[in-house]
């Protein structure tokens, strides 16, 4: 009972940041519904990609789980056992079960590993099992996993509905990669792990005094993003997803402790993309949890846009990309 999946990070437009504090904290339901573009790296060795393989069977003893080359114990394991679990008593399975993944990009530094991750997790594993599921349905236990992980599962732009339970909290598609023009370039800022991982930042958001505004303004944004995509309205879409992302960055810098992912070159480059903007190049940029800024832009300036944040001081990579295809299951294993 053998199955693998590749499946692709996404970037919030309208970012998921707090669980709902009337939910289970490990199911992950989030206090505001959220949009992103699920993406695909157009550097031929950084697609941005997870590769996961797992295979249940009575051969094994015990379940195990291994990351790029690293055994996955702790919170990580527990994590994983999260998806499964539910799964295989759904498929009434008791067998233990090896797991192998691999990102071709660096783990926990802002690129959003945990939304492909556990995506490819889900989607592997409900092939293992032989569980029909729609992709709806392996999005709630995504989820499980991480929360931005439910919106992976679907390619293009996708709507994660809040939700209020496991069962009503899932993503849905809201258009393919070929139905909205968009593309967004990705500058590297910094490299390492980030000291406070989303999961525990989600856990703190409830404590800043600007997370209800946030909550409520998200909700509408959310809605009128998803109107903006469909109306090919990048204008807006930009505009939009800027303005959530400073929302979100200010409940981040205002919690109990205070989360600031910001680094000298983040604000560098918020000055910079501004600049491109007064003189002509549309574009706008959203920040996930860490320092490492994306830049939305029209398809057809990606190549300016990328030439000019290359040059710009204490940028040490950029990654293009575009909106990527469905996750999916594929036939080629990792063991
Ligand atoms: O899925 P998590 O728990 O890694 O949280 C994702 C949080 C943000 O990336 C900051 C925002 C989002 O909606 O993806």
């Amino acid at each position: 009972m053998k199955a693998s999946a590749i499946a692709h990070s996404n970037i919030a437009l309208i970012k998921y940041w707090g669980r709902s504090l009337d939910h289970d904290p490990d199911l992950n339901i989030p206090s505001n519904d959220s949009v992103s573009m699920t993406k695909y790296g157009l550097a031929h060795d950084v697609r941005l990609q997870t590769h996961t393989t797992i295979d249940f069977s009575d051969n094994y003893e015990e379940d195990t789980a291994n990351l790029d080359g690293a055994v996955l114990t702790g919170r990580n394991m527990d994590r994983t056992l999260r998806v499964v679990d539910p799964l295989r008593e759904f498929a009434r399975v008791d067998s233990r079960f090896r797991m192998m993944s691999r990102n071709d990009f660096p783990t926990q530094a802002g690129l959003a590993s945990s939304s492909s991750g556990f995506a490819a997790l889900a989607i592997a594993t409900v092939n293992a099992l032989g569980i029909d599921f729609t992709k709806e349905e392996i999005s709630k236990y995504a989820r499980l996993g991480s929360g931005s992980a439910a919106r992976s599962i679907h390619g293009g732009f996708v709507y994660w509905n809040k939700g209020d339970s496991h069962e009503t909290s899932f993503a849905q598609q809201i258009c393919g990669p070929n139905e909205f023009d968009m593309n967004a370039v990705i500058a590297i800022v910094h490299e390492g792990k980030k000291e406070v991982t989303s999961d525990v930042g989600h856990n703190l958001a409830h404590t800043s005094p600007f997370d209800a505004v946030r909550i409520k303004r998200s909700e509408s944004q959310a809605k009128e993003i998803k109107k903006a995509i469909l109306d090919h309205d990048f204008t807006r879409v930009g505009e939009i997803a800027e303005e959530n992302c400073k929302y979100m960055h200010a409940v981040m810098m205002t919690s109990t402790p205070p989360l600031f992912y910001w680094i000298p070159e983040t604000l560098r480059l918020i000055g910079s993309i501004q600049e491109m903007r007064k003189e002509g190049l549309e574009c706008y940029f959203t920040i996930d949890a860490g320092p490492n800024v994306h830049c939305v832009s029209r398809p057809e300036d990606t190549y300016e846009l990328r030439k000019t944040l290359d040059e710009i001081e204490g940028v040490i990579q950029t990654i293009p990309v575009e909106p990527a295809r469905d996750s999916q299951a594929v036939k080629k294993h990792l063991f």
